[in-house]
């Protein structure tokens, strides 16, 4: 065994051990330079077969150049190591100052949007905003429509009554009472959309919630008839559902209206495809209700109309359970934007 032959293995392993450039590629090359068939192990195991006499030495050569490449190979997977990892920082820096910002401007509700947005559509045409008192006397919540007192249409409303009974107050069952105090505070004619919050005593459910939203029309004037009801909600619902909705009245009851309808709305992109979809009621306004009011019948005439909001939003915007729109998240209303 000569000191040349050692070298040579000692001095390949050497630049091999440099040469490696990534961790991977270190240990193929240890594996080939210290491993068990290297030229260095195999020099070292051919020492048991030396003469006596040359063991010692033989051992010492072998033993400092397998140290020393050993050494060659920690030192440089110590700087790949380093190198690897600077770079792995590198890639996944975080840029803390592109941070979005955990303040969140938030968003109006698409209930509020929506009733805006329907009662902007009266606007335009010249009618005025008004609104009524959510705890509604009893009065002018049934009475006053022409709801009798033993009247079968007054149960199937889920009255939430108020203690004491005696003060005679309800949660209004509709917004239909503000028809009642628009006359009695406004000159005539009357023109007036009553956007707001109602109230029954439903289970919140995908389609109920007790507490939800209707918006009311109701237009006195003189010579006012079915056809001018027609026109308004023909435009109405070509403002919101687009060009290519309809309305369908179809003949219905209710104490404060004669005659009476259910309002239907269609349009073909309704989700589920183009259908019918009732949406509320209207009718010419009760000679009795216009009396309630000090309103001569004879000398004027109306139409009013009523109608839910959250219903609209479902097969407007194909929401699929109202209780998303009445658990304050805030991914829910974002999605619709400042607008709708
Ligand atoms: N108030 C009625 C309800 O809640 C809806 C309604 C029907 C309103 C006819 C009206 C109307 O103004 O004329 O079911």
């Amino acid at each position: 065994m000569t000191e040349t032959v050692v070298g040579a293995a000692c001095d390949a392993a050497l630049v091999a051990a440099e040469a490696a450039e990534t961790t991977a590629a270190l240990k193929a090359a240890r594996i080939e330079h210290t491993g068990e068939s290297s030229a260095l192990a195999r020099l070292n195991a051919a020492i048991r077969d030396l003469d006596k006499n040359d063991k010692a030495a033989a051992g010492k050569l072998v033993g400092q150049a397998r140290a020393q490449v050993n050494q060659a190979f920690a030192a440089r997977e110590a700087e790949i190591a380093e190198v690897e990892q600077a770079a792995q920082l590198a890639a996944e820096r975080v840029d803390v100052t592109a941070a979005d910002s955990r303040w969140r401007p938030g968003a109006r509700h698409p209930l509020a949007l929506l009733q805006e947005k329907m009662a902007d559509v009266f606007i335009g045409m010249g009618w005025e905003v008004a609104e009524g008192p959510e705890l509604e006397s009893e009065w002018f919540n049934f009475d006053a429509l022409n709801f009798d007192e033993d009247h079968p249409a007054r149960a199937l409303q889920d009255t939430f009554f108020t203690e004491p009974t005696d003060a005679h107050l309800v949660l209004r069952t509709h917004t239909s009472p503000v028809q009642l105090r628009a006359l009695l505070s406004r000159e005539l004619p009357v023109y007036v959309i009553a956007p707001g919050r109602t109230f029954r005593t439903d289970e919140l459910d995908a389609t109920h919630t007790p507490v939800f939203h209707q918006i009311e029309g109701i237009a006195i004037d003189k010579g006012l008839s079915m056809a001018h009801l027609r026109g308004t909600l023909d435009h109405f619902v070509k403002s919101m559902f687009g060009d290519e909705a309809k309305v369908r009245l179809r003949p219905n009851y209710f104490p404060f209206t004669e005659p009476s309808a259910e309002l239907d709305v269609w349009h073909p992109t309704f989700s589920g495809g183009a259908q019918w979809i009732e949406w509320g009621g209207c009718g010419m306004v009760n000679p009795n209700v216009l009396r309630s009011a000090g309103i001569d019948p004879e000398v004027y005439s109306g139409f009013a109309f009523g109608m839910g909001v959250e219903r609209a939003l479902m097969f407007r915007n194909d929401v699929k359970d109202m209780r998303d729109m009445v658990e304050g998240d805030i991914r829910f209303s974002q999605q619709y934007g400042m607008s709708l």
